[in-house]
């Protein structure tokens, strides 16, 4: 049997590049203005990074993680996992290289594949990328560095071309705030939850700010029945979320605010916020992000000689859905590849000449190429050159070993010209 691409994966095909390298040009030109440094963390750690800090009752951590087995069976080698997000590994390398020390405020990004064993479905996949950014440090507990993240990501969607997107935002508050919504959450939702189906009573159990973003009909009308609000937020809390809201006003950046955004991973505290796009079905979330105070600490890092909280805020955003929104909005970028010059002989005899002659072309920077189909017929090379998409052809002829009978045909017009060994490169430059 054939072996396929595993579910949920997808081959990123030559023709597709172009679209993926100019989102990712677009972030990192974004990055660059911003202060953002990439970092590259490995696609594998400990399945105990995730679980302490995206928590073990999350859907990512309890249903998501695709382990990684080795044939070893030291122990030294168990509990891996393929990372399903960037934030913790980002958090565990900024501990780890201690920047915390160094730098009052590190602002990192990434780019790279996520590993989540979902069920596939359009948008959602098991194997996707995404562009993020964190920034985190001493530095980093500022309601405006709040502003500035959300308009960074709003900023790079902008700039790929995506429009007709949404970026909702809410405030959890403190670790403590947090724990009086949940208490509040359950005690709101304690007489109705015998009515609504054993996933939600579960959810209620153990995490019930999952209730919030369920897909469950039932469990969403009691759910909006609720006077959610922002009555949870100390007055600090409150006073915290204004100057974020200020800050994205002075930005220009447009917002909704939305009490019933939670977020499904469990590090976040204070501001939380998503970007959906219209238009995408189910899976509308272009990215997400929000403020993640503590986590530095509660994966054992901080730097005791400064006890002060380490701030955090992040965002991540999935390039799969980003593209497929372009493309729904027929906006996809398709740059299909080229070539100046595609060299051709009618004689294998003279494979040697044609041969040199594309390698002389490169190294003068041309991009070239040749037919390495031994000696077909002349029809079947222009048709590749065709097929390449070649400026020009160039026809390597009998007395090329002497040095001469080179010609150049301009596709486009059919145009024919001689061109002579020494000046060729030369030559062909100024044609292009
Ligand atoms: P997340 O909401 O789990 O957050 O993922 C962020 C984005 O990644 C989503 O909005 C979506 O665009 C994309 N995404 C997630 N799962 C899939 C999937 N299975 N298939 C395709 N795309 C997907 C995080 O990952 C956090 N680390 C974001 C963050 C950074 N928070 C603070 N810093």
């Amino acid at each position: 049997m054939k072996i396929l691409s595993p579910r949920g994966t997808s081959d990123i095909l030559p023709d597709q590049i172009a679209a993926w390298q100019s989102l990712e040009t677009t972030a990192r030109t974004f990055f660059k203005t911003y202060g953002y440094s990439e970092l590259r963390t490995p696609v594998f750690e400990e399945a105990g990074l995730f679980k302490r800090s995206l928590g073990e009752t999350t859907e990512v951590v309890n249903k998501q993680l695709l382990e990684v087995k080795s044939q070893r069976s030291e122990s030294e080698d168990a509990g891996f996992c393929l990372r399903p997000e960037g934030t913790a590994a980002v958090v565990r390398a900024y501990n780890q290289h201690n920047m915390g020390r160094e730098e009052f405020l590190s602002k990192l990004f990434y780019i790279g594949p996520m590993f989540r064993g979902e069920r596939p479905q359009k948008g959602r996949l098991r194997q996707f990328h995404q562009i993020g950014a964190e920034a985190i440090g001493r530095g980093a507990d500022h309601p405006l560095l709040d502003a500035e993240m959300m308009a960074l990501a709003v900023n790079i969607l902008k700039s790929s071309g995506v429009s007709d997107f949404k970026l909702k935002i809410n405030s959890l508050g403190s670790a403590q705030d947090k724990q009086k919504f949940a208490q509040w959450l359950r005690d709101e939702l304690k007489g109705k939850i015998g009515h609504l189906s054993g996933i939600c009573q579960d959810q209620y159990e153990r995490n019930v700010f999952r209730l919030l973003d369920s897909k469950d009909e039932a469990c969403q009308e009691v759910i909006k029945r609720l006077d959610i609000g922002l009555r949870h937020l100390s007055d600090s809390g409150q006073a915290y979320f204004s100057r974020v809201r200020e800050g994205l006003d002075r930005l220009g950046v447009e917002y909704e605010v939305s009490s019933q955004l939670v977020r499904g991973l469990d590090y976040y505290t204070h501001t939380v916020f998503e970007i959906s796009c219209a238009g995408l079905g189910a899976q509308d979330a272009l990215g997400a992000g929000g403020r993640y105070n503590g986590l530095v600490e509660q994966l054992d890092g901080g730097d005791r000689r400064f006890p002060q909280t380490m701030g955090a805020i992040g965002f991540a955003l999935g390039m799969e859905r980003i593209l497929l929104a372009l493309e729904a909005q027929g906006k996809a970028v398709t740059v299909k590849r080229s070539l100046d010059v595609f060299v051709v002989s009618g004689k294998p005899e003279l494979e040697r000449e044609t041969f040199l002659l594309v390698d002389l072309l490169r190294r003068n920077g041309i991009c070239a190429d040749m037919d390495f189909g031994d000696g077909r017929a002349m029809k079947k090379q222009f048709e590749q050159a065709d097929k390449l998409r070649a400026r020009f052809v160039v026809i390597v002829g009998e007395g090329a070993a002497e040095g001469f009978n080179f010609t150049i045909k301009d596709m486009a017009t059919g145009e024919q010209r001689p061109l002579l060994l020494d000046h060729i490169a030369k030559q062909i430059i100024n044609l292009l």
